[in-house]
């Protein structure tokens, strides 16, 4: 059965929605990026990486001895992954994320680093480039520099997601290293994962922006991989999903209300009158709040 991964996204995987995640069939969850630089200057904000599932934390910087003294220090996790992917200004203007794939170097360097000194095996995250496709060259980078498994999203620094992610880039990728290699883009329905399976081969599937707002979308594959059926999900499922990660979310996270109704609001995109849930969560004030609006849906 194909592994299927949560993707890492920045601001929205709280240990919370990792869980949610994990609870919906998500194999394996990515933390989302944590800069080399702020982990070294404060390790004890981050001592919520913990082994709450197969968990891969994933780091951005640009300085291979950063990734070397952050490797040595984290710990209770499956896989430290590398950031070669981030197309963001605050990023690669100092040559990290995306714009690692344009220094290969320093790229590698890095990589070389992170397994040196990590006991824990070593990930990375990549675009299929900078400028141009020259995936097939950076994947060989990725597997000789001792890297365990590489995951793929589907695009090059200057795409954007009007660009469709090229799944045939990614099936080239498989077929020239042994290492895993996990697909990624635009995979938000059970057969667009089919669709993205049967072409690339690969290892693993990863969802990102479909998690967001259908974290039922890990176990609907699953479920058609195994079994061929269509899943679909009724509006009660759906609130029961959002009061489930109301619960967690009040267990394990620093409350904070902002971030709990975007959480919600996302979750209840495609909902019938989807709108004025919105506006009327835009006025909650606590959780108490935010749970009576789900409640009175049923
Ligand atoms: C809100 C948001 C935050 C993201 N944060 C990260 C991140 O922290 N690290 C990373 O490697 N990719 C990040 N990405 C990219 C996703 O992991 C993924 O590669 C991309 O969205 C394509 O997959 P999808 O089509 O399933 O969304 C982010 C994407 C979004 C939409």
């Amino acid at each position: 059965m194909v592994e299927l991964y949560l993707a890492p996204l920045h601001e929205i995987n709280c240990l919370s929605f990792r869980l949610l995640c994990k609870n919906n069939g998500a194999n394996t969850v990515y933390t989302p990026m944590i800069n080399t630089k702020s982990y070294l200057n404060n390790p004890n904000n981050y001592k919520w990486i913990k082994k709450e599932a197969p968990v891969i934390v994933q780091l951005i910087g640009n300085n291979p001895l950063d990734f070397k003294e952050c490797v040595k220090k984290i710990k209770n996790c499956d896989f430290i992954d590398l950031n070669s992917g981030c197309p963001s200004m605050d990023n690669t203007k100092n040559g990290s994320g995306a714009a690692l794939l344009r220094d290969l170097n320093n790229f590698e360097k890095i990589i070389k680093s992170m397994v040196k000194y990590s006991n824990i095996p070593i990930s990375v995250k990549i675009r299929l480039g900078w400028k141009k496709d020259e995936s097939i060259k950076i994947a060989k980078i990725v597997e000789s520099a001792g890297a365990s498994q590489i995951a793929v999203h589907g695009r090059i620094f200057g795409n954007n997601y009007s660009t469709p992610a090229n799944w045939q880039a990614i099936k080239k990728i498989k077929k020239n290293v042994k290492i895993p290699v996990i697909a990624n883009g635009d995979i938000n329905s059970t057969l667009k994962a089919k669709e993205c399976l049967e072409l690339t081969e690969c290892d693993g599937l990863m969802i990102g922006r479909e998690a967001i707002k259908n974290p039922f979308v890990f176990n609907d594959i699953k479920t058609y991989f195994k079994t061929g059926e269509i899943l679909t999900h009724s509006k009660n499922d759906k609130i029961n999903l959002i009061l489930n990660f109301i619960k967690l979310y009040k267990k394990y996270e620093n409350y904070n209300n902002a971030e709990l109704k975007n959480h919600c609001i996302w979750l209840c995109k495609g909902f019938e009158g989807a709108a004025s849930i919105r506006n009327n969560l835009g006025k909650c004030k606590d959780e108490k709040e935010i749970k009576k609006i789900f409640k009175e849906l049923f």
